[in-house]
Parts: structure tokens; C-alpha cells; sequence
């Protein structure tokens, strides 16, 4: 379709992990297209591909078979820059404290140290985190982890936010909370989401879902506005 902003471009994407009879294919042939504005819930069981291909979309892992493109993301040595990650558990450097972590994307791409945590502040009230924003990572709850994970997505803005299996290690209650804040920095900043989960609550409440089986991606379980892109 025109005037659409094509994020990422999956074109006949495969990944294979290892050699000889170890080898595990965990993607497979899979063409699908994020587009600006997308909010896409990728569902599977374990071990279907899901985290793979986030990582793909995210030029954090490199394909074996086809191509991978962000046409219409600001790219830096062949990746892209302009996407935010909110991933399961690890998304903090622990040796930071909560606001140099939310202000170290920015700090990386040039904005001044007191600019940056000013932002890093702006976003830590946003998701209700500022009583914590001198903690270490350590002395945070899950919830209260990723939460930080998204203000910092939220101060740097990006035009793209993967996030995978972000409520993967919370209570119901919490991860409900976790995924609102999620839903709402996107909408704020104007970005595409992709989250992979297992979580049906989840799932649901993004526009469109899409099932990996095997390492394919299948046909999307509701249709959306971006069903008929894979
Ligand atoms: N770094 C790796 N080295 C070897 N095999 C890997 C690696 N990463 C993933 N795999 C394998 O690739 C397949 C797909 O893994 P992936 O993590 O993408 O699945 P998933 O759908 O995210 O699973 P889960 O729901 O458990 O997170 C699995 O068989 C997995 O064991
Ligand atoms: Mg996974």
C-alpha cells in the first residue's frame, strides 16, 4: 500500500543455530512486514521462533537465509537505530542506577548528560518510577524492572519498540500494569510495537496476532490491519 512506513521487511528470513547434527532451524521462511503504527502480538509455543525473530526484526541476531530491511528507520553501520527493546528480565546494566540506565540511549546518541536526565526523570514519573530512580537495578521489583526498561524507551522515543516476552516473569496483576504503561509509551511516542508472549491476556489486546509454528510464521489468528502483510 502507499504512504505507508515500511518499519521492517522480512523477506524470506531463516535462522539457522549450530552445525551437522546439531542444527536447529528456528526460523524459517518467513516474509511479513511492521509497518508504522503496527501493534503485533507474536504468540507460539516455546521454542517456536518467537524471540528469534524479534531479534531478527531488531538486527540483533543476523539471518542465515533471506533478508532483513528497516527501510524507513535512521540506521547506524548497517543496523538499525531507532528501535527500543524491552526484553524479558535482562534489559538493565546492572552497575547503573535506574536513571543512568532510562538516559544512557540518549547519552549514546549525543544528547548532553544533564538534557538526558532531565528526560530520563520526565520518563520515570511517567511510569510512576521516580521513588526508585536512584536504585540499582538489584533492589527493583520485576514489575518495577521492566518498567524502567520502558521509560527508557519512552525517553529515547524510538520508532520501533520490541518486546520480548516483556510480563514473562510477573503475576497477572503486575504484568496487566507492565503492558499498560507499555501500550501507552507507544502511543505517546507514536511507535510500532511487536511483542512475543505466551501471554493471552496479552495478545489480546493488540490489534493483530501473529502465530509462529516450527519456525514459519502462520496465518494470523484475527485479522488487522496488518494480517494481510506476511
Ligand atoms: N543461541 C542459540 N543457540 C542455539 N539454539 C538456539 C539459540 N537461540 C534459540 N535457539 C533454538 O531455536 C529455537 C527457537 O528458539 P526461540 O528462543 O526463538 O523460541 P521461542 O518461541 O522464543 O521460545 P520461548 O517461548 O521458550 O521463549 C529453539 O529450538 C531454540 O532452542
Ligand atoms: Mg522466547
Amino acid at each position: 500500500m502507499t504512504g505507508e512506513r515500511v518499519l521492517v521487511d522480512c523477506d524470506d528470513v531463516g535462522r539457522v543455530y549450530g552445525s551437522g547434527s546439531t542444527t536447529v532451524v528456528a526460523v524459517s521462511g518467513v516474509s511479513c512486514q511492521v509497518l508504522a503504527g503496527d501493534r503485533i502480538a507474536v504468540v507460539g509455543r516455546s521454542g517456536s521462533g518467537k524471540s528469534t525473530l524479534v531479534h531478527l526484526m531488531g538486527g540483533l541476531e543476523t539471518p542465515s537465509a533471506g533478508r532483513v530491511s528497516w527501510p524507513a528507520l535512521r540506521m547506524r553501520r548497517g543496523r538499525p537505530d531507532d528501535v527500543g527493546v524491552v526484553f524479558q528480565g535482562l534489559s538493565l546494566l546492572p552497575a547503573l542506577d535506574v536513571t543512568e540506565n532510562v538516559a544512557l540511549p540518549l547519552v549514546l546518541s549525543g544528547v548532553s548528560q544533564e538534557e538526558a536526565t532531565e528526560r530520563a526523570m520526565v520518563a520515570l514519573a511517567a511510569v510512576r518510577l521516580t521513588a526508585q530512580a536512584r536504585a540499582v537495578p538489584e533492589e527493583l521489583s520485576g514489575g518495577q524492572s521492566q518498567r524502567a526498561a520502558i521509560a527508557r524507551v519512552l525517553a529515547a522515543a524510538p520508532a520501533l519498540v520490541l518486546a520480548d516476552e516483556p510480563t514473562g516473569q510477573l503475576d497477572h496483576e503486575t504484568a496487566r500494569t507492565v503492558l499498560d504503561a507499555l501500550l501507552q509509551t507507544v502511543d505517546r511516542i507514536g511507535a510500532a510495537l511487536v511483542v512475543s508472549t505466551h501471554d493471552p491476556m496479552i495478545a489480546e489486546r493488540l490489534q493483530v496476532q501473529w502465530e509462529m509454528r516450527d519456525g514459519q510464521l502462520r496465518a494470523p489468528a484475527q485479522t488487522g490491519a496488518a494480517g494481510g502483510r506476511q
